[in-house]
């Protein structure tokens, strides 16, 4: 989603600008503007598209050149994509730039438009700016202070006024924002990695912190201008990790990460054999009191959620209920002060999810954060946090990230079953071994790699496709399904395997593909039976099954294995061979793997 930065110090302030954005591409955007101080007066430019647009466009129009200034990625909301609807917006004497959503612009805006002002775009952002100017007496702290009793929703702004030429201002509230230190230099940002290039020192902003930002230091003072002390954190973000290092694309890379990225998070939580969450606030003690716990999440790290539902039930057997963050917030759901309610969340950012958190604190249940983003929003509100090790993610399409909330998720699930004396000490541990293998086999399951680039050669023609499969290896096909339609945009649809037959199976035939889940024991014979239904409609059918299994001829077109393991470990390494069909399907379409259109890596608005 959009991205902000800001800059003020002796560097060329347009090229530190263009770089910070350039590392906050990842996070999904449509067009790009910098507003800049130049001789005294506040120059703004922007374009449409990607930040090699506004390159070319400051190259061949005007690039400014000063040392103060703000930029911004623009994910639409509010109005079309287009050079006029990019931020910076303003007037003659404030400059801003702006993430999140202003949900009373409208009346804002009326009401401004009765005092004279006019609008050249459709965003609820330009009604910020004018509203600002509006309230501008010649103290720009005043001004924010006013608009912010004004304003209603989220956002984090980045400000500047003509009367300022160097300085920054910046608010923030339910969106995140970062305000980086440097040496005689200063920078605002939306996420650390867009000022690792210069510091890796920085203040996290909190909820209507109003923060002045000049070249040689920062200040802060709460909505009483009330000055606020704040202490600096230090980043061990590794800035390799946020490179491709040889890989042609981040999610390629990503995929090959997965081993290293479960055996950094789960070896920590292993102590004697046996899971240990303690450093994260989990003990046994509490964990066997919950009357029932609540999984809530978006995206694929709901369907991390939905893995560790079965595992939980199954192993624990303590009742789950997977929800959609956006679901879950206006469902009015039955939770108690004895509930869990798990959140999920690669970013620690994303709305909804937040949402969920602070509804389930209303409730007055605890929440158990399961975030990779260190000091994220939803990291830092949470009663307890289990952070995942994935390192930056950068792909959109969420591959490593997947794997380590589904490994948190056994953890959890073993101790709890233990500690519910629902599994003995010797099974825990025998459960905890098997997890601490899966590193190596998930390494072994990229053999399948040339198998799924060959499947990919088969699907890059279709236009639809449906992803199969029972129990955990239905939860497993949704994920399939969802990496495919959001990179190669080819549609998918994802079904329980005993459920086509009620609907969907009329619209199988020869050009609809059939990706099979196939993994668990118990359910391999009602599996083969619906992989031949579906045969026999004129699907190419394509399996996903653990190695030597062996099937009656004809029935399979494309088989592709993967190393066995327990079932209710499966999903670990059956995920491997479904982010490959994905990628190697985009690749061969020509497509943009890591940037898909329309999507954003960190979803910060409803
Ligand atoms: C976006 C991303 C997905 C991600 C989802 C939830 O839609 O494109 O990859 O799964 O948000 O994000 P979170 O950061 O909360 O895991």
């Amino acid at each position: 989603m959009c991205g902000i930065v800001g800059y003020v110090g002796e560097r060329d302030c347009t090229e530190v600008l263009l770089n910070a954005l350039s590392k906050l591409e990842y996070r999904g955007y449509d067009s790009a503007g910098i507003a800049v101080f130049e001789e005294g007066k506040i120059s703004v430019q922007k374009a449409k598209g990607e930040l090699k647009n506004l390159r070319n466009k400051l190259e061949e129009d005007h690039k400014p050149e000063g040392h103060c200034g703000i930029g911004h990625t623009r994910w639409a909301t509010h109005g079309e994509p287009s050079d006029i609807n990019s931020h910076p917006h303003g007037s003659k004497r404030v400059s801003i730039v702006h993430n999140g959503i202003i949900e009373n612009y409208k009346d804002i805006k009326k009401f401004l438009i009765g005092k004279g002002y006019s609008f050249v775009s459709e965003t609820d952002t330009e009604t910020v700016a004018k509203l600002l100017d509006y309230y501008y007496n010649g103290d720009p702290v005043d001004a924010i202070i006013k608009t912010l009793s004004d304003i209603r929703g989220a956002y984090a702004l980045g400000i500047i006024f003509k009367d300022f030429p160097n300085k920054i201002f910046a608010v923030r509230k339910d969106s995140p924002l970062i305000i980086g230190v440097g040496d005689e230099e200063n920078f605002i940002a939306s996420d650390v990695p867009a000022i690792l290039q210069y510091t890796r020192k920085y203040y996290l902003l909190e909820e209507n912190e109003i923060a002045t930002i000049m070249e040689d230091r920062v200040e802060f003072c709460d909505i009483h201008k009330q000055e606020i002390i704040k202490e600096v954190n230090i980043s061990d973000l590794d800035m390799d990790a946020a490179e491709k290092g040889g890989y042609e694309h981040f999610m390629l890379k990503e995929i090959h990460e997965q081993p290293t990225a479960v055996k950094t998070t789960i070896a920590p939580r292993i102590v004697e054999g046996m899971p240990n969450l303690s450093e994260c606030g989990i003990t046994e003690e509490t964990l066997k009191n919950y009357r029932k716990v609540f999984i809530v999440a978006c995206g694929t790290a709901m369907h991390a959620g939905m893995v560790g539902k079965y595992v939980i039930e199954r192993l624990a057997r303590c009742e789950v209920t997977v929800d959609i963050a956006s679901e879950f917030r206006y469902r009015n759901p039955i939770v108690t002060p004895q509930d869990l309610v798990i959140v999920v969340s690669q970013s620690g950012e994303t709305a909804d999810t937040k949402a969920a958190l602070h509804l389930a604190h209303e409730k007055g249940a605890k929440v158990l954060a399961i975030v990779n983003v260190k000091g994220s929003s939803i990291a830092r509100e949470a009663d307890m946090v289990i952070y995942t090790h994935a390192g930056p993610e950068i792909s959109v399409a969420s591959t490593k990230a997947f794997s380590v909330q589904m490994a948190v998720m056994y953890l959890l699930a073993f101790e709890m079953a233990y500690a519910k004396g629902e599994i003995s000490k010797e099974r825990c541990m025998e459960l905890t071994k098997k997890l601490s293998d899966i590193p190596e086999l998930i390494e072994k399951t990229m053999e399948c790699a040339d198998k799924c680039q060959y499947v990919a050669s088969k699907l890059i023609t279709a236009s639809s496709l449906l992803y199969i499969g029972r129990g955990l290896d239905y939860t497993l096909s949704m994920e399939g399904s969802l990496k495919l339609k959001e990179i190669s945009y080819i549609h998918s649809e994802s079904y329980a395997a005993g459920e086509l037959k009620h609907g969907t199976i009329s619209l199988v035939t020869d050009e609809m593909p059939v990706i099979s889940v196939a993994t668990q024991e118990d359910l391999l014979e009602k599996m083969v039976s619906n992989i031949e239904e579906v045969k026999s409609r004129g699907a190419y059918t394509i399996t996903v099954c653990k190695e030597n299994m062996e099937f009656s001829e004809g029935i399979m077109d494309e088989i592709i294995e993967v190393p066995a393991v327990e079932d209710v470990l499966m999903p670990m390494v059956t995920v491997v061979p479904l982010q490959l069909i994905a990628y190697y399907t985009t690749v061969l379409k020509g497509l943009n793997v890591d940037k898909p259109r329309n999507l954003a890596k960190s979803v910060t608005v409803e």
